[in-house]
């Protein structure tokens, strides 16, 4: 089992950035630092939402612990650290601001700049304040003059030592996976609810970015998630399937970003639950952009199914070697998605691969994790960002998903992403193999 990485700076431009990457509920500590209650926390506390009921009340103590986990990152030589502010930290109630908690990143902020480390923020990562949710959160147009303005606040107090500041994380996983597949907060399964968010996700981006670039920042970007579509068997209607899958996963916030429309197939069964007037908000939504995050894992398997409702499709279990997600590994998808991305929307703007990585069954055995796994993942996975770089991709920066193992929402702490392992129990932090294996690779020589 792999070791080492195999690659060198020198492979790369002299300015690609490799990084880690969290998310504030994921690890920080929700019941810290005076924060209000998010969907995430109120979800959690409804029976059969998340694994064996877990939160993020406590996560990875990183609240209190991020100088010791900021010298993981710049012990690892790693050059970024992509990482979000809680929304219900800052406004508890999503009006109020709550000064501990930008305090606390302005703390967090400057820890890293005194370390090296180049910031790079995410301005939301799923935790809506339960206060906003319970006002329809994302199906509320209203939600989205609240994210301009606590970007305003967030901004004003650490927008002065951001590297690069992205306004969204993955918001097919906000407003789909969790209006129309229910998986996460607020777990409803409802298709009108779903296009409200599909589209209100995408105003609240462009409406922050007007906030932003008033403010000056010139580094501005979206992080969004991407899973190349197959067809599950050889026959038209997997094949049509398929389309619809890629239509609503990939092309949905391509297209509203960069060509000011949305994908056929998608409005096909969407275009009667948007909201009236929703033609109006392109030129809103597609403001000019500096960069596009990547958020890649793995591809998806798709069958037509007739028994269900609109879009009639179905997931089906792939051939390939699979994660503790159970999702196939597959770095060619990642090849050509970067390829695609670039030639079908963004043509030379900047691509920053924001996530990549698996989750393992690592074992902490005397002192050490051995997760070759892990490591031979992010060679391949690296090998073919390379590839495509080679054919004409503009990637310039790659963040591993995660600096540590950590709350993974609805799938709560079995599933464990980190380069560094943390015992719940104890809280204590131990690098993985491929923790080694990053400092290794990226030394200055
Ligand atoms: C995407 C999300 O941004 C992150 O929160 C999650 O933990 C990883 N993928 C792994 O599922």
């Amino acid at each position: 089992m792999a070791s080492a990485l195999n690659f060198r700076r020198s492979q790369f431009a002299d300015d690609f950035l490799f990084g880690v990457a969290t998310s504030a509920y994921q690890i920080e500590g929700s019941s810290f630092g005076g924060a209000g209650p998010s969907h995430w926390d109120t979800f959690a506390a409804t029976p059969g939402n998340t694994a064996n009921a877990e939160d993020g009340a406590i996560a990875c103590d990183h609240y209190h612990r991020y100088e010791a986990d900021l010298d993981l990152i710049a012990g690892a030589n790693l050059d970024a650290y992509r990482f979000s502010v809680s929304w219900a930290r800052v406004m508890p109630d999503g009006r109020t601001v709550n000064r501990e908690g930008l305090d606390f990143y302005d703390r967090l902020t400057d820890a890293m700049l005194e370390r090296g480390i180049k910031p790079m923020l995410t301005l939301h990562h799923w935790d809506l304040p339960a206060a906003l949710a319970d006002e329809g959160g994302w199906r509320n147009r209203d939600v989205t003059d609240r994210f301009a303005d606590f970007t305003g606040h967030v901004i004003d107090r650490i927008g002065d030592r951001m590297a690069a500041t992205g306004t969204l994380n993955e918001p097919w996983c906000i407003a789909w996976l969790s209006h129309f597949l229910g998986n996460h907060a607020p777990g409803l399964r409802d298709i009108r609810a779903a296009a409200r968010a599909m589209h209100h996700v995408l105003v609240a981006h462009g409406k922050a970015v007007d906030v932003l670039r008033a403010a000056g920042q010139d580094n501005i970007g979206i992080y969004l998630n991407f899973e190349p579509a197959e067809p599950a068997n050889g026959d038209d209607g997997d094949a049509e399937a398929a389309l619809r899958y890629h239509a609503i996963y990939n092309e949905w916030f391509l297209g509203a970003l960069f060509k000011k429309s949305y994908p056929r197939r998608a409005l096909q069964g969407l275009r009667p639950h948007l909201p009236e007037g929703w033609e109006d908000d392109m030129e809103q939504i597609a403001r000019p952009l500096d960069w596009l995050g990547v958020n890649f894992y793995t591809r998806k398997l798709i069958a037509h199914d007739a028994a269900q409702a609109w879009p009639s499709l179905k997931e089906v279990p792939g051939p390939l070697p699979k994660t503790d997600m159970d999702w196939e590994i597959t770095p060619e998808s990642f090849e050509w998605l970067l390829g695609w991305i670039a030639e079908s929307h963004t043509g030379d703007l900047p691509l920053i691969v924001s996530e990549n990585g698996m989750a393992s069954t690592d074992v902490l055995l005397n002192g050490a994790v051995d997760d070759g796994p892990r490591i031979a993942y992010l060679q391949a996975h690296i090998d073919a960002m390379r590839r495509a770089i080679d054919n004409g991709a503009p990637v310039k920066g790659y963040t591993v998903w995660s600096l540590l193992d950590n709350y993974e929402w609805a799938l709560g702490y079995g599933k464990r992403f980190g380069i560094v392992h943390v015992d719940y129990g104890t809280l204590k932090r131990t690098p993985k193999a491929s923790w080694h294996a990053l400092k290794q690779a990226l030394a200055r020589d």
